[in-house]
């Protein structure tokens, strides 16, 4: 028997992999509906690092629709407790994020945690924190840092390779109609998920910010129910001014068809500016140097010696990316892409844009004092 062969066989038996001797880490799904079939995929796409070691949901049904194949449990705590997962994959509804990676991270796993973060700035702060603390690595979901390109086009800027950058602009144009509102209960609720804002633009806000390279100092913002039966936003609009004196504008709704789902981003800087989106599923890119001259060949070009062919396709499930992403981190002991502090810090961002809503005025970031989507409870009320 050849010895590379012998080695692949022995390492498949004791789950090792065999072409780099790392260790294939055991992952436990926390929520098995909508988006954890993304996570299945991804944990498939990435099987020669992970395996699937059980799945936790309230629901039974819903854990064996999603894989009947792995151990069910319907406690979390005792699942991990039980399985000792390396990574606790957390998509349940928002308002248990808090709960389920604080008690994760004081039991020694490494977190896939997603968006928000968690409901409130100061429970965001402790488990950025916690992460810290405790060593264990963080990935949040916010899957437009992981879109193709998006990660060349990010270190040219903050490299100053487009001079300095004035504005940003992001929209999520994310129609969901009341189907979807009324497919569980805690959704377009203020106390476990919050509107349009919260639960489908935080993660293209942390994605602005972190392009623009700078910090929000200040937001201020206004935010309407339009066509949703739900306690929270379907619309809202708000500006952030950053410590470089640079603005970033951000729309984010669900009032739009729920047929022609689309997002976008912007930044403007001196000698270029930068256009990405997606629509009806269709990634498209614009990039322009200061004289209007298209770059999108180069960047493509890039991003193929970078990440191979198949890396173009990232938008496709950008979950498969973050847990490449995870599991490169845990093993190189280095902070994922998207980490804990952009967990925190965009959760206190939106929380400075929904206390600007609720006070009528612009407030100060990073906030000085708690704010959580709870206290945004009533904000529509008497208006409907
Ligand atoms: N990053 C992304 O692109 C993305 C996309 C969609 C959703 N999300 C986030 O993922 C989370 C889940 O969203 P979804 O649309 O999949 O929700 P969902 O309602 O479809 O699924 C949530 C699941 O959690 C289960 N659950 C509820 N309470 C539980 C508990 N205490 N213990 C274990 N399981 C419990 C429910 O039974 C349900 O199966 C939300 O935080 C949402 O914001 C992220």
């Amino acid at each position: 028997m050849r010895p590379l062969f012998l080695y692949y066989l022995i390492c498949k038996l004791t789950s090792k992999c065999y072409h780099s001797g790392m260790e294939k880490y055991k992952v436990l799904l926390i929520g098995c509906g909508r988006v954890a079939v993304k996570h299945l995929k991804a944990i498939k796409k990435n099987s020669d690092r992970v395996e699937l070691a059980a799945l936790v949901d309230v629901s039974e049904e819903a854990a064996k629709k999603l894989d009947p194949s792995v151990p069910y449990f319907k406690d979390y705590k005792e699942a991990i407790t039980t399985v000792k997962p390396d990574i606790v994959s957390v998509m349940v509804p928002s308002g248990l994020h808090f709960e389920i990676a604080k008690f994760a991270l004081e039991n020694g796993c490494n977190l896939l945690l997603e968006k928000p973060m968690t409901m409130s700035s100061s429970q965001s702060r402790d488990i950025y924190e916690l992460s810290v603390k405790t060593g264990k690595k963080l990935a949040m979901g916010h899957i437009y840092r992981y879109f193709p390109i998006v990660g060349l086009v990010h270190d040219d800027i903050n490299e100053g390779k487009f001079g300095k950058v004035t504005h940003g602009s992001i929209f999520v144009r994310w129609g969901h109609g009341d189907d979807y509102y009324g497919s569980a209960a805690w959704r377009g609720t203020w106390k476990s998920d919050g509107g349009a804002l919260m639960n489908q633009t935080i993660h293209a806000i942390d994605l602005l910010v972190w392009l623009m390279g700078s910090k929000p100092v200040e937001a201020v913002s206004m935010i309407s129910q339009r066509r949703a039966h739900i306690e929270a936003e379907d619309l809202g609009m708000a500006v952030l001014k950053m410590d470089d004196g640079s603005l970033a504008s951000i729309e984010g709704t669900t009032c739009t068809s729920d047929k022609d789902k689309a997002a976008e981003f912007s930044v403007f800087c001196e000698n270029g500016v930068i256009t990405m989106g997606i629509r009806q599923g269709k990634p498209s890119l614009n990039i322009r140097d200061g004289n209007g001259k298209k770059l999108n060949g180069k960047y493509i070009r890039r991003q193929i010696k970078k990440g191979g062919i198949s890396s173009l396709l990232g938008a496709l499930n950008p979950h498969t990316a973050i847990y490449t992403d995870l599991i490169d981190s845990i093993a190189n002991d280095r902070q994922p892409i998207a980490d804990a502090y952009a967990g925190y810090t965009s959760v206190d961002n939106l929380m400075g844009i929904y206390k600007s809503a609720k006070l009528h005025q612009a407030v100060k970031l990073p906030l000085e004092e708690e704010f959580s989507s709870i206290d945004m409870s009533g904000y529509f009320e008497g208006e409907n």
